[in-house]
């Protein structure tokens, strides 16, 4: 229901008309040829908080170039929380045995990791001097103490409790890395979700200590592989192996892509955070989520090595 009325605080003669619709004071102007509507219930800036987080680049320096470095890390950050909250849908569903959905929601997140990818081109703009303009105000600041990057690590399957240490003068990021340790990563839900599928998983890959790092099993290997040689009698299993082969894919992209930007800003020098820099980010590039199911690759074999040749024409 709306009751149309005239406003009373609203100046004589202005554009803007005022109801109360469902309670709200609700407001209307014909703008552009447009008819707008607003209310003072819920507003575009209160919804997406856009006071709190445009006032959140707050530089150290007052070089121009770091508000590129603050916005780019900070919207990197942003895309992290989103992929966090899509990995835990997917674990529910997978929980659920609903792999359709799971899939979708896995799809979502390899979809803004290259996102993420492509945004470093915006990044490779800031030239070393650029840079070298604010670094030092930087201090020992780097994305190494990013501790959402390092849950969405632990999330995914990669657990390495001692980069936790970091954290140690923040509570709450160390107490929320502790507990994603210490619960199944999505590849455990994987595999579990394998094993229900009937699908041969080891009791120690099912029930074990989540919090330690998981080592990669030959029998794992061999479900893998026996669901990729056979696609046809394993489709929903194969094409949940696909959506999460495609994940650690593109974050391995996403690693080469930071690598070489930092290599082309800063060169080899040590990082603000103290690694060997270039050099600690190389030896990333080996970490692996998923290990059977880059490993089982090199097992498969073509149904017929070699080829029939016998029926090619001769020329
Ligand atoms: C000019 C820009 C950048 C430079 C020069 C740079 C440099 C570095 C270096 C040298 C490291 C190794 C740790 C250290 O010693 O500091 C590092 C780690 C890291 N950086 Fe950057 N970075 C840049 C931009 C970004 C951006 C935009 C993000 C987005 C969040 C980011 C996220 C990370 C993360 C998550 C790590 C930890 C990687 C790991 O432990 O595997 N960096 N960065």
């Amino acid at each position: 229901m709306s009751d149309k009325k005239p406003s009373s605080d609203l100046p004589e003669g202005s554009p803007i008309t005022r109801r109360i619709e469902d309670g709200v004071e609700t407001f209307e102007a014909v703008i552009q040829g447009e008819t707008i509507q607003w209310d003072k219930g819920l507003t575009y800036g209160r919804h997406l908080q856009t006071d709190q987080l445009l006032s959140s680049q707050v530089p150290v320096s007052d070089k121009p170039d770091e508000m590129l470095f603050i916005i780019m890390h900070q919207t990197m950050e942003l895309w992290i929380k989103l992929m966090l909250h899509e990995v835990r849908e997917a674990i529910v569903a997978l929980r659920a045995d609903e792999l359709g959905k799971a899939g979708k929601t896995l799809d979502r997140t390899a979809t803004i990791m290259r996102h993420m990818i492509h945004s470093w081109e915006v990044l490779a703009t800031l030239s070393p001097h650029d840079f070298l303009t604010f670094r030092g105000f930087l201090r020992k600041a780097s994305g190494f103490q990013s501790h959402q990057y390092r849950e969405l690590e632990f999330l995914l399957g990669l657990k390495r409790p001692d980069l936790i240490l970091v954290h140690h003068d923040n509570g709450e990021a160390t107490e929320q890395l502790k507990q994603v340790l210490q619960e199944p990563s999505l590849y455990d839900e994987v595999l579990a979700a394998l094993a229900r599928g009937g699908r041969d998983i080891p009791e120690g890959k099912l029930k074990r200590d989540w919090s330690e790092p998981y080592e990669p099993s030959d029998a794992v290997e061999d479900a893998w592989l026996a669901i990729y040689t056979d696609p046809d009698q394993h489709w929903e299993l194969y094409t949940l192996g696909e959506k999460v082969t495609a994940l650690e894919y593109y974050f391995q992209e996403w690693r080469f892509k930071h690598m070489k930007t930092v290599s082309r800003v800063i060169g080899h020098k040590h990082g603000t955070g103290g690694s060997s820099g270039v050099n600690y980010l190389v030896k990333a590039l080996d970490l692996n989520f998923f290990p059977e199911l880059w490993s089982m690759r090199t097992r498969m074999n073509a149904p017929k090595e070699g080829g029939d040749y016998s029926q090619c024409p001769v020329s």
